[in-house]
């Protein structure tokens, strides 16, 4: 295929071996999509920056499957999976700022970033590398609540919450395939001896606990998906409540999504439930404008957030890549694709090149 054989634009969709799952998703979201757009699905050592061309898959309009093939350079070029910030930038040379999704980091350098903007402040809960048993303690001890998370974890895998309690003793809670598992030690001692074997596999990072809003006495959070859409502007793709199983934090499996909506369930007013939505959503908005500022190009994100008791927002963690939650009505199963298209369709956003 050449570029002039079409005059729709060309969408690259760059994905990873590493994530086999997403040729589902992929496909769920061009049928969704409603522009005339080529779509090709590449893997990034397959773009030719020399001859301008891509080897890949191109999605066949009629029987909607995926034939292999060797294409022109796409014009815009949608990031599913982490792509090195270098060859982002070689990217960019070609296609101006058409490239987007462009920052995945670890959960530390993420925490990092926003703490860099002052608004955010308030919202983030105290974060630190984990590097020894002394600094673990010290920072247990006023906290006396503290999440330890896999600094490249996902699915709270890995992740454990750590109860300091006034008779010294320690209790931890942490997911076991489906459900949570609670575990009682006598003293830090004890405790770190069962934690440590896991630091010589995974850096970890400590971060203050926060008490969110129960029901039920089970722990909450929140989800909100914000995405850039086909007027290049960042919009609420789905905002939910997640009631865990448990009374410590999330965790796949048995929990219920519900919209926030449906909180007059639990004998929320209408009123209370507006003046919710309306804080999430500017503090929402208030971290994309941040990542924009920050010079990276993204389009697509998932915030895990939290009330807690007083009605404080927390930022628990900045999901680049997210998947869309598909049992929900979740705009952001097609709005990279409407974003994609904007660019294809503009060029006075091409010119401001990525951060080193
Ligand atoms: N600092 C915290 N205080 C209270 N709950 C937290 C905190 N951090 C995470 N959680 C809970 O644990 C869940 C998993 O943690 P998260 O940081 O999102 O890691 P993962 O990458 O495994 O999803 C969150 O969805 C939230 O419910
Ligand atoms: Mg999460």
């Amino acid at each position: 295929m050449n570029k002039k054989d079409s005059n729709h634009p060309i969408i690259g969709i760059c994905v990873s071996e590493k994530k086999s799952d997403l040729d589902r998703l992929i496909k769920r979201r061009i049928k969704h999509f409603h522009e005339r757009a080529i779509f090709i699905k590449f893997y990034i050592e397959d773009l030719d920056f020399h001859n301008l061309r891509v080897k890949g898959s191109y999605m066949e309009s009629e029987n909607k499957k995926w034939k292999e093939g060797e294409f022109p350079f796409p014009d815009v070029i949608y990031l599913q999976s982490h792509v090195d910030l270098n060859i982002v930038k070689r990217i960019e040379e070609v296609i101006g700022r058409n490239v987007f999704n462009t920052f995945t980091l670890d959960k530390f350098l993420e925490a990092k970033l926003l703490a860099e903007h002052t608004v955010l402040q308030p919202h983030l809960p105290r974060t630190q590398k984990l590097e020894n048993e002394v600094q673990l303690q010290e920072f247990l001890a006023p906290h006396k609540n503290i999440f330890l998370k896999p600094i490249y974890g996902k699915v709270s895998i890995g992740v454990v919450r750590v109860v300091s309690k006034d008779t010294g003793n320690i209790e931890v809670f942490y997911r076991q395939n489906q459900n949570i598992k609670r575990e009682a030690f006598h003293s830090f001692k004890d405790f770190w001896y069962w934690f440590s074997p896991n630091l010589s596999q995974k850096k970890y990072l400590m971060q203050q606990g926060i008490q969110t809003m129960t029901i039920k006495e089970r722990a909450t959070d929140i989800r909100l998906n914000m995405n850039k859409n086909g007027k290049g502007l960042w919009e609420v793709s789905v905002l939910l409540f997640r009631i865990a199983c448990n009374t410590s934090h999330l965790i796949p499996g048995p929990l219920a999504v519900i919209p926030i909506r449906s909180l007059t369930r639990y004998y929320f007013k209408n009123e209370e439930i507006d003046k919710m939505e309306k804080s999430i959503q500017t503090l929402g908005f208030t971290i994309c404008e941040a990542l924009d500022r920050s010079g990276h190009h993204m389009a697509d994100l998932g915030l895990d957030l939290g009330l807690d008791q007083n009605g404080h927002l927390w930022i628990f963690e900045v999901n680049t890549l997210p998947h869309p939650i598909l049992r929900v009505n979740d705009c952001s199963l097609t709005r990279p694709l409407e974003y994609a298209y904007y660019l294809a369709s503009n060029t006075d956003h091409k010119t401001q090149p990525s951060p080193n």
